[in-house]
């Protein structure tokens, strides 16, 4: 075994992604301050804080599309801050997104879609057929029928599907979520956690889910932390957090 995996494995589970001392500002603006949190192999972590605190902010530095001033960021044992052009994008083939309104391609058809990340990422195939894991994606979140349809003639909730049929085409080992249910009915917002669920335990995959959804957060979440002032503030399950003696963590929960 190499020390790396054991490193990761120092408090009995293994971390996937690891945040030490995040620091980033916008000018004036300090978004994030000392912020610190694990995610741990097969976990679903949701990540709560209001509008504007900082949550994509910190997605998007975990992804490498935003760098951080100062901090230490590592994803499946590796830091990211130190990886070049190629390794970060044989790292992001293990990383799934789901991103707020579900950002199909609009010209491209369901299947054309799905083919985007294997076109991208051929080698983490394992020699299946573009068709099969097409259908096998599609066959997952219920869809199979839509294969050749355009975006714009499915609802929002299957557009969602089919996006989350994207995000885990290629069984990646981690997905992040951001505000999954945002602009849904309160049904189709259900039926997406439970499908969400549903495909990560098939996959074992381990998620960091940003939500501000609270029935969402009950439902999925094995821990939670809230970023609040800046800062990891709280974390817990979801009865620990919405039983809170502190009131501004209680406030998350009403
Ligand atoms: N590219 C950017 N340039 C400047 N400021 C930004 C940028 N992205 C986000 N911010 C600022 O960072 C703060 C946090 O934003 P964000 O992470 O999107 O919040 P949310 O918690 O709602 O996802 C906001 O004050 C926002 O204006
Ligand atoms: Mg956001």
């Amino acid at each position: 075994m190499d020390d790396l995996s054991n490193n990761r494995a120092t408090s009995g589970r293994t971390e996937v992604i690891s945040i030490k001392g995040l620091y980033k500002s916008f000018g004036e603006n300090v978004v994030l301050d000392d912020f610190n949190m694990n995610i741990y192999e097969d976990e679903n972590l949701v990540l709560m804080g209001k509008s504007g605190s900082g949550k994509s902010v910190l997605i998007k530095c975990v992804i490498g599309l935003m760098q951080p001033d100062k901090g230490k960021i590592e994803v499946l044992g590796k830091d990211i801050t130190k990886l070049g052009q190629q390794e970060m994008d044989e790292l992001r083939a293990e990383i799934g997104f789901l991103f707020q309104g579900s950002a199909l391609y609009d010209s491209m058809t369901v299947r054309e879609n799905l083919e985007f990340p294997l076109r991208r990422h051929r080698n983490k195939m394992n020699g299946n057929r573009t068709k099969d894991l097409v259908m096998e994606a599609l066959e997952n979140v219920g869809l199979a029928h839509t294969l050749d349809l355009m975006p714009a003639e499915l609802s929002g909730g299957m557009q969602r599907r089919v996006a989350l049929a994207r995000a885990l085409i290629l069984k990646p080992k981690i997905i992040f979520y951001d505000e999954p249910t945002t602009g849904l009915d309160p049904i189709t917002a259900k039926e997406i956690i439970l499908l969400m669920l549903d495909v990560q335990k098939k996959y074992n995959t381990s998620s960091l889910i940003i939500t501000h959804d609270v029935d969402c957060a009950r439902v999925i979440a094995n821990r939670i932390i809230l970023l609040y002032e800046k800062t990891n503030y709280a974390e817990g399950t979801f009865t620990e957090l919405s039983t809170s003696p502190d009131p501004k963590v209680k406030a998350f929960f009403k």
